[in-house]
């Protein structure tokens, strides 16, 4: 048994002060002020902190298989557990590819004794080559709800059509959950051999760019595919002013799409490429301040439904490469939530949206995550100090790598305790296991 106590708890429901019991089968058994500590019970204090409903990552790159001198399900959680997350979406760029009921049965087994739950996305293509539909309906009878090429986006329009089409069919297999196609929204005749934002940094630096309208024509498209379809589409890692606009439209207009934003895109812009440090490379790259301004207005007004890490773990001799020719991305589990809330001006309830109780909709897992702090809830909770100031440094990570672009950055806001499935998982900012 755990109790937490004199924590405020804010979940979707509201704002209270109240002490939180966890019993041994993992579930929330009591919730209330001034409970008395069962006996044997482990006290956690959370006075001065926010309990929450863990935090839920739409996108998450764990190498396994295939890259795990890069990271690992079980590193990559354990960085997770650190940064509150209960759940992570593990997206299918992996080598072998996630597109067969194989490699999907291998990560749920190496996630099962993760330190919090992996979530296999799936590929919608086989080999994420863009040419063939994997087997979608297979993949969601194991349970699978999110497909995503995620690395690249599917550049046929008419195979788009069809695994669109394909997903609303899928019901069958999935006992009537929703399945969503998430798209990582890149028209690769405009974006290919660009190394970071076409503009004007990429002028100046010589760095061949990637135009924002790479990825605003693939927002729009897939818009238009739901439009005709009446699929769910998800639109991953959204980084520009006129993409956000494209979706805030879509969903003035009723359509089932969905959207998230990587604390990257609302932190840091293509300016920090002047340093040719490739740990500022990522796809899609890091725009304008006005881009920034607007992803943020984008999270402020319920447009982006989510803020997602696309952590993406990279060895250092890969990231050692010269910008060019240096992989794309940048870790982003344990600093999410400093990020977030030093950086947004929100209040902590919108961030908390944004981090659990979205997400965990979208993944089709709001049964044992992002659900209220109430009895009879499984135990997913992220005990957080809103004013602990810490400084951001890769090395001090859980991550087997360390490109991180936040290196020296002071941050206000940590977690400090986070309970997975009744398990301490992490106390006092420590990892337990
Ligand atoms: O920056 C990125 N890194 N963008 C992607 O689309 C893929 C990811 C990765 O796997 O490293």
């Amino acid at each position: 048994m755990i109790i937490i106590k004199n924590g405020r708890v804010i979940d979707a429901t509201g704002d209270r002060t109240a002490d939180v019991i966890v019993d041994d089968a993992g579930a929330i058994a009591e919730v209330g002020a001034d409970l008395a500590t069962p006996a044997g019970a482990t006290e956690l204090d959370a006075a001065g902190c926010i309990v929450a409903p863990g935090f839920v990552d739409l996108h998450a790159h764990l190498r396994q298989p295939g890259r795990e001198d890069a990271e690992t399900i079980e590193t990559g959680a354990r960085g997770a557990a650190l940064g509150g997350f209960t759940a992570i979406v593990a997206m299918p760029n992996t080598a072998p590819c996630m597109d067969s009921a194989a490699v999907i049965r291998e990560v749920l087994d190496l996630g099962a004794t993760a330190m919090c739950e992996v979530v296999p996305s799936a590929a919608i293509t086989v080999g994420r080559d863009g040419e063939a539909l994997s087997p979608m309906a297979e993949l969601a009878g194991l349970g699978v709800r999110i497909f995503t090429d995620d690395g690249t986006g599917v550049q046929d329009d008419r195979l788009m059509k069809r695994a669109l089409e394909y997903s609303v069919g899928l019901a069958p297999a999935t006992g009537g959950a929703p399945v969503t196609l998430a798209q990582h929204c890149e028209v690769t005749s405009l974006s290919a051999g660009g190394c970071m934002h076409e503009g004007e940094w990429s002028s100046k630096l010589g760095i061949p760019g990637q135009p924002a309208e790479a990825e605003e024509l693939m927002v729009q498209r897939d818009i238009a595919l739901s439009r005709a379809t009446g699929a769910r589409v998800h639109f991953q890692h959204m980084s520009t002013g006129r993409s956000v606009q494209l979706i805030r439209d879509a969903k003035a207009e009723g359509l089932p799409v969905t959207a998230e934003a990587t604390t990257h895109h609302f932190t840091l812009t293509d300016a920090e490429c002047a340093s040719y440090d490739p740990v500022f490379k990522v796809h899609p790259p890091l725009r304008t301040e006005a881009d920034v301004q607007a992803v943020k207005r984008g999270l402020a007004d319920g447009t982006i439904d989510a803020i997602a890490t696309d952590h993406a773990p990279h060895t250092q001799s890969d990231k050692e490469l010269p910008f060019d020719q240096a992989p794309p991305g940048m870790l982003g589990l344990e600093s999410a939530l400093g990020l977030a809330l030093t950086e947004l001006d929100l209040d902590i309830a919108q961030i908390l949206a944004l981090l659990s109780w979205n997400p965990a909709r979208i993944a089709g897992i709001d049964d044992r995550h992002g659900g209220p702090i109430e009895p009879g809830r499984r135990a997913n909770i992220a005990v957080l100090d809103p004013d602990h100031e810490w400084t951001i440094t890769g090395e001090a990570m859980a991550s087997r790598s360390a490109n991180c672009p936040y290196e020296g950055k002071t941050v206000k806001g940590k977690v400090r305790h986070t309970v997975y499935e009744g398990e301490l998982v992490v106390i006092d900012q420590e990892a337990q296991r």
